[in-house]
């Protein structure tokens, strides 16, 4: 068995490595080949990855593509996609340019309230601690200030303190449920900062408060925090045109109308197809967020939370058909920032901003809304017409070939070959291995 180690954190880099590589794996020399071959030959690049996180060894790639014609407001964009699942970047651009001939994507940004809470424990009258909040609370803001200062004077900050009342859910627990603007950050260290300030105030100003009872005096703060939920942060993007204009074909053109509808309306009303639906649209992003040095941990909680927020977990994206004009939307609550955290310190970040054009957050939120409700468009369009194994397996193909040791010109063979074939996992490994045997 193997040892714990002490002090791991303590060790080189390269101590790191041998340490892992002997102990957790067979071969350790190409193991530590293998790490040393994704490190940045640029040594301030890879000592500025090294310090994004505790205890690296290497870099993890992922491809880092690029999703043009996107008309979002009549204005183009080329989307950056940080991911690594084959065939999201082709479907992206599909509906972009899908939707580019027929009057592209319109947004619209339906609010931007951030929120954090102060939870805590309080033993007592809950009237006298409503009145106790009454008579604390000009100076719970004013003991902020000094930290929302700035972000005040370009017109953000703390909007509202609330005291609410939980005890019915959990016995003696209260909450400062508090509101803010973070302007172009996320607003989590700002936000995290104005909470752990208010709890102190908080239980200094409750210690002090001569109304209360001993055991009253003393509220016990269990933690502060801001929420990744965030319903009031929400952006809207949406797509449409008359039934006429999605084939040149009549017909089909009502006919895919119809079926995208019902592929909506199955996954509204059908959990276990909104969870594979909701996770085509966070294929897009996801890989926006990513791309754009955003937390897409934060994002998928809320996101799903949000698809849940009724009571049961349904879509996020809605389509009607009404006196012959198809509407397809999204709502999605997104909190994202495009300054401060990794948007100022990673280069690849930085760029994909440049490529957007140096969004707002607002102007963000947008973009990220869009290329999930393209995502989305994108596979229920493959779902209700071809199939959606014709499409990404043809994008497997290259995988399967590359896993296989193709060469560029067996690649060529390959890909002409499947141009009209079915690309399954079994067809490509035969074809291939008849090709070799020629
Ligand atoms: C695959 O990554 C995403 C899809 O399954 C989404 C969907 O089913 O809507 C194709």
């Amino acid at each position: 068995m193997i040892a714990p180690i002490e002090g791991f954190s303590k060790l080189t880099k390269e101590e790191k490595i041998d340490w892992i590589v002997t102990n957790y794996t067979q071969h350790p020399e190409s193991a530590k080949t293998l790490l040393k071959r994704y490190w940045n030959t640029d040594t301030d690049i890879q000592k500025l990855h090294d310090e994004f996180i505790e205890n690296t060894i290497t870099n993890y790639f992922l491809p880092f593509g690029i999703a043009p014609n996107f008309l979002i407001n009549d204005k183009l964009y080329a989307i950056p996609m940080a991911i690594e699942e084959s065939s999201v970047v082709a479907a992206a651009s599909k509906a972009a340019k899908f939707w580019s001939d027929r009057g592209g994507f319109k947004t619209t940004v339906l609010g931007t309230e951030k929120i954090g809470q102060v939870h805590f424990i309080f033993e007592g009258d809950s009237e006298k601690l409503n009145s106790f909040f009454e008579r604390v609370k000009p100076k719970l803001f004013i003991e902020i200030s000094a930290i929302t200062k700035n972000m005040k004077k370009r017109g953000g900050g703390i909007s509202a303190i609330e005291l609410r009342d939980k005890s019915e859910q959990l016995p003696n627990y209260y909450q400062l449920h508090c509101t803010f603007e973070t302007l172009d950050a996320m607003g989590a260290n700002f936000i995290n900062s104005c909470l752990e300030q208010l709890a102190t105030t908080l239980k200094r100003e409750a210690q002090n408060h001569t109304e209360f009872t001993t055991d009253e005096k003393d509220i016990e703060v269990v933690m502060s925090i801001l929420s990744n939920y965030v319903p009031n942060c929400l952006v809207r993007a949406e797509v449409g045109c008359q039934v006429s204009e999605l084939s040149d074909d009549p017909k089909k053109a009502t006919a895919f109308a119809n079926k995208m509808v019902q592929a909506v309306t199955i996954a509204k009303v059908e959990p276990h197809r909104a969870v594979t639906h909701n996770k085509g649209i966070m294929n897009g992003v996801d890989a926006v967020i990513l791309a754009t040095g955003n937390d897409f941990r934060a994002v998928e909680a809320g996101v799903h939370a949000y698809a849940a927020r009724n009571g049961s977990y349904t879509s996020l994206t809605d389509a009607t058909i009404e006196n012959g004009i198809f509407k397809f939307w999204i709502e999605l609550p997104l909190a994202l920032g495009t300054v401060g955290g990794l948007t100022s310190l990673h280069p690849l970040v930085k760029l994909a901003l440049e490529i957007l054009q140096k969004p707002s957050a607002e102007e963000l939120m947008q973009i990220v809304a869009v290329a999930g409700l393209a995502q989305n468009f994108a596979a229920l369009r493959s779902l209700v017409t071809t199939g959606i194994q014709q499409g990404h397996m043809k994008m497997h193909l290259l995988n399967i070939l590359n896993q296989l040791g193709a060469s560029n010109v067996e690649k060529n063979t390959l890909t002409n070959y499947f141009k009209n074939n079915a690309a399954t996992h079994s067809a490509v490994v035969e074809a291939f291995e008849n090709l070799r045997k020629q």
